[in-house]
């Protein structure tokens, strides 16, 4: 573990220094800022796994260093060999997480410039190069998704959102949160309610964290607060990010995101998806195709490390959900709002070309 000094205004949770990859723990916030240092592509899983680094895009960058990662330690002298190798090491990273389509979609776009080296050296360098770029490219989508997301937010009232998909679940700025903070920063004076996020408590202990940091005041709630809070009418948008969003609009995302798409609905109450390109997985259909993750009983069974469930008692863990395309208002992203029917709109090629990669010493 190392100590970095206290970040920059722009919080950015993933940095490259020295040849290594470092990583704001988040098991540790808020009560400390604790860097962690990755030197290897276990130690790039065992971060993710353990959720030092979380959120759909931060992994996927995470997953693009791991790669680099990957690429400067083999010592082989033939491409072949080089890419048979690099090839065993994406498969460990893609399966770190499963639901997040972002990991999988890192190694390939990593593998993808390897293909395209003479040498092992040329292909290191390259994928650490993709690795800044897609770094880069992400705090510029979600900059963008927060400028078309604010114009869909209310002038005053309340937004709730769920989870945490600020700058710690990304490379910074935030998708969801990006949409609350652009709006604010519009001049929006709206009011944020933030779920507590059970069991991880991404919420209460990420969320509010960096809400305070950015001066945004915010209300938290318990999870099962969320219906009446709605029904009061208390409620004038909801906004929440996406781990995979499938062909025909389904999106997974963080358990308890799908109750309150009904809720939102029962109420009528607009319900918003921000999320960057990168998590649209066209290679399935819907969202019964989405494998979601499930995570061990102690995250439910204690907190804070102290016991809390009675002895004996089973637990089901699911820690994300799939919110059909129907409650979905309309997908925030990088390139527009999207409003339904999806997926014409999802398969169409994208209009602009993604920045190529630059070279960064
Ligand atoms: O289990 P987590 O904390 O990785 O889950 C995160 C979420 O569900 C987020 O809403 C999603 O990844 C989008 S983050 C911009």
């Amino acid at each position: 573990m190392s100590h970095l000094p206290t970040i920059a205004e722009e919080l950015q949770p993933i940095v490259w220094q020295d040849g290594h990859l470092l990583l704001l723990d988040q098991t540790q916030l808020p009560a400390r800022e604790e860097w962690v240092t990755v030197r290897d592509v276990a130690g790039a899983i065992e971060a993710v796994r353990a959720m030092r680094v979380r959120g759909a895009p931060a992994i996927g960058i995470a997953a693009a260093y791991a790669m680099a990662l990957a690429a400067h330690s083999i010592e082989v002298p033939t491409m072949p060999a080089f890419l048979g190798e690099l090839d065993a090491q994406a498969e460990r990273i893609a399966a770190a997480r499963p639901t997040a389509v972002n990991l999988a979609w890192a190694v390939e776009r990593s593998m993808g410039v390897a293909r395209t080296c003479s040498t092992p050296a040329e292909a290191a360098e390259r994928i650490l190069a993709l690795a800044h770029t897609m770094r880069e490219e992400d705090v510029e989508s979600n900059r963008a998704i927060g400028r078309n997301g604010a114009a869909l937010m209310p002038d005053s009232g309340a937004i709730l959102t769920h989870c945490n998909t600020g700058a710690l679940a990304t490379a910074g700025y935030g998708t969801a949160l990006g949409v609350i903070r652009a709006a604010w920063d519009s001049g929006k004076r709206v009011q944020v309610f933030c779920t507590e996020t059970r069991p991880w408590l991404q919420g209460a202990r990420l969320t509010a964290w960096e809400l305070a940091r950015l001066g945004i005041h915010a209300t938290l709630i318990v999870d099962s607060a969320a219906g009446a809070l709605m029904a009061s009418g208390g409620v004038a948008a909801v906004v929440t990010g996406a781990d995979r969003i499938a062909a025909n609009g389904d999106t997974a995302n963080k358990i308890g995101t799908y109750s309150l798409a009904e809720l939102a609905a029962a109420n009528g109450i607009p319900f918003y998806i921000a999320a960057p390109l990168s998590t649209v997985d066209l290679d399935v259909k819907s969202g019964a195709d989405i494998p979601v993750e499930e995570r061990p009983a102690v995250e439910v069974t204690s907190l804070a490390g102290q016991r809390i469930a009675a002895e004996g008692v089973d637990v089901w863990n699911p820690v994300f959900d799939m919110t059909p395309a129907r409650l979905i208002t309309a997908i925030i992203t990088e390139r527009g709002v999207l409003r339904p029917p999806y997926e014409a709109q999802l398969r169409a090629p994208h209009p602009s070309p993604l920045p190529q990669e630059k070279t960064v010493a």
